[in-house]
């Protein structure tokens, strides 16, 4: 298990770019900044997508030019091809992430491309990013399931990140798109992975639909994972849903972290706080467990001897 785990925060983007009601450039640019005072040093802001794809995040450059900036703290954003990556630089941007998937249907869905098409433009961006100094990360999709084709084989995740390995990509998050994970499946996927001859850095991108993102999580530590993508309040999925089916709330993750004496460097109270404001903004019922009333001890102390 790691003493210490990075948080890779995805509300402003992975929560945000799911809520059908527009959200204020303000709002977004406050939560960024709200969650960079917690203590969390990775957050994805915002995404260089096609607006008519992804209509929420159209406002990526007001954004990127609004936040201010804390420094220590990365706050990378989605690019899917080259039109983003330009975008993405002339923002300002010093971190960004590219993204294919494990299946074939939800990548033509998802990017108009094929996996390996999705790959090939990459390349032009890795090769760029690494002359401008720019950090890249890769995110693998539909790792355990695909909304279109089910249960995807571990082989087909492992071939994906070998290519993005082979393009230079070192930092790679493993997703659960859609929560269909369930803990003994983490280790078939992550096993092999930790086991490759290339240096990854490996994180967790889970869903929470189905309740197991936790589980998961743990089992994810167990292997010896040490960064998870989180949400704060557990954006995302449908807003007219009661219930969070977006990523793992990050208060959660904290929480339990906290309590088993793992280090995150992020104030438990505060970001609870921040999950109560988002959640008031945007009208919902605040996701994540341990925003409730009765949480105590709020920076989750360790278990007693
Ligand atoms: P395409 O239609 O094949 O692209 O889309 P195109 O090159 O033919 O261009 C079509 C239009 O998009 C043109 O505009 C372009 O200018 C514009 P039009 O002539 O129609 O006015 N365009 C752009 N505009 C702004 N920024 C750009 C850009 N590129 C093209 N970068 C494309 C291909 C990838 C662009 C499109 O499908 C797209 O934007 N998709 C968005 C996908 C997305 O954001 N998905 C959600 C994020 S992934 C995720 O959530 C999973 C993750 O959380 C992990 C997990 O949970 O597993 C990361
Ligand atoms: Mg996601």
């Amino acid at each position: 298990m790691p003493d210490r785990v990075t948080i890779v925060e995805v509300g402003p983007r992975d929560g945000l770019q799911n809520e059908s009601s527009l959200v204020p450039t303000a709002t977004k640019v406050q939560l960024v900044e709200r969650l960079a005072a917690t203590g969390l040093r990775h957050i994805e802001a915002t995404s260089f997508v096609n607006p008519k794809a992804v209509p929420q995040l159209a406002d990526a450059a007001e954004v990127m030019a609004t936040i201010d900036r804390v420094d220590g703290v990365t706050y990378p954003v989605l690019v899917p091809n080259e039109r983003g990556y330009e975008g993405a630089l002339t923002a300002g941007a010093t971190s960004i992430s590219v993204f294919t998937a494990a299946s074939e249907s939800f990548t033509r869905r998802n990017v108009n491309a094929t996996i390996a098409e999705s790959i090939d433009r990459f390349r032009p961006i890795v090769d760029r990013a690494a002359s401008d100094g720019i950090h890249v990360r890769g995110y693998v999709s539909t790792a355990w399931g695909c909304p279109f084709e089910g249960p995807i084989a571990p082989a087909a995740v492992h071939r994906v990140v070998e290519q993005l390995a082979d393009l230079g990509i070192a930092d790679v998050s493993i997703g659960d798109t859609i929560g269909v994970a369930v803990p003994g499946e983490i280790e078939p996927v992550m096993g092999p992975l930790l086991e490759f001859e290339a240096d990854l850095r490996l994180a967790l991108h889970l869903h929470d639909t189905r309740g197991m993102a936790m589980a998961n999580t743990w089992a994810g530590l167990q292997l010896g994972i040490d960064t998870f993508d989180a949400s704060v309040a557990g954006l995302g999925g449908c807003p007219f849903a009661p219930g969070a089916t977006g990523n793992l709330a990050t208060e959660d993750l904290v929480w339990m972290l906290h309590r088993h004496g793992i280090d995150t460097g992020i104030d438990l109270e505060a970001l609870v706080e921040v999950a109560r404001w988002i959640s008031s903004e945007l009208d919902r019922p605040v996701g994540g467990h341990v925003t409730g009333p009765r949480i105590w001890p709020w920076q989750g102390q360790p278990i007693a001897d």
